[in-house]
């Protein structure tokens, strides 16, 4: 982990709907890049005056030396009355050669297990963003990948030419206006047979639907998550990140952020 200052190579809207736009932010950042592994995270100080850092993924990383974030600003909130979205609006409004202060790579990524040869990757929404990276990952240990992407309409998932090219993409919307219609999390079992994995990155109503749903799969497959959560400090000081799991109380910034599905005490999750 290591303070420092990146610099804006790019900062574009790629998508947008009626409230959120998804910007991508490509930072010059060599030790990043170097550094950071699929599912960690880094803190960005989003704003000159104050020290709110927020927590964005790393998307993707690439041998020149970038470190590439793909990252939502929800709309509709009253600004001057709430912190909400107020982060990710100030990042969006930086330009090509801004610096960004920097703390990461944070957190425990995903694990590729060393005997897998097939994975299935389950992005829900925004979720795509730390999957691009693993799949870029594993397609480079020359394990086949097949990634699902989900949104609750076509509007809300990524253009074609952002998805992992050498990957097999399946899409879905709630209401099939792009890909299958279907609730992402429905496509998994017709997969399980020819995976040896399930990695998987979405909302918290997402993962306790999987969790529920798993119970009546076919076969039992190991499972990550990784956990979006509100959080303090990022560096395991603050406990405000805290879920409870199997061994205990644990943080989703220092132990996680991603964790074994069945480790997590459901029912007590309130990210
Ligand atoms: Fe402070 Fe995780 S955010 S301990």
């Amino acid at each position: 982990m290591k303070q420092l200052k990146a610099v804006v190579l790019s900062n574009e809207q790629v998508l947008s709907y009626p409230g959120a736009e998804y910007f991508l932010m490509r930072l010059e950042a060599p030790e990043i890049a170097q550094e950071s592994k699929p599912g960690q995270f880094l803190m960005l100080k989003c704003s000159n005056d104050t020290i709110l850092r927020r927590p964005i993924s790393v998307h993707a990383v690439t041998n020149s030396g970038e470190a590439h974030l793909l990252y939502a600003v929800q709309n509709g909130f009253d600004l001057e009355n709430t912190a909400r979205g107020k982060g990710t609006r100030w990042l969006s409004g930086l330009t090509k050669g801004s610096e960004l202060d920097v703390i990461g790579p944070l957190g425990n990524g995903f694990k590729i297990e060393p005997s897998a040869k097939s994975i299935l990757l389950v992005a829900g929404g925004i979720g795509i963003a730390p999957l691009k990276f693993l799949a870029e990952k594993a397609i480079s240990m020359n394990i086949n990948v097949i990634l699902l992407s989900g949104a609750r309409t076509g509007i809300r998932l990524l253009p074609e030419n952002m998805f992992p090219a050498r990957a097999t993409t399946v899409l879905a919307t709630d209401d099939g206006s792009r890909g299958k219609k279907a609730a992402v999390i429905d496509l998994i079992p017709e997969y399980l047979e020819r995976v040896d994995q399930v990695l998987a990155c979405g909302t918290e109503d997402m993962f306790k639907a999987l969790s529920h749903r798993m119970e009546s799969w076919p076969v039992t497959k190991p499972v990550q998550v990784s956990l979006e959560v509100r959080m303090g400090c990022g560096v395991g000081a603050c406990y405000a990140c805290s879920v409870i799991t199997r061994q205990g109380k644990q943080r989703v910034c220092q132990e996680g952020p991603v964790f074994n599905i069945r480790d997590i005490i459901w029912q007590e999750v309130r990210i």
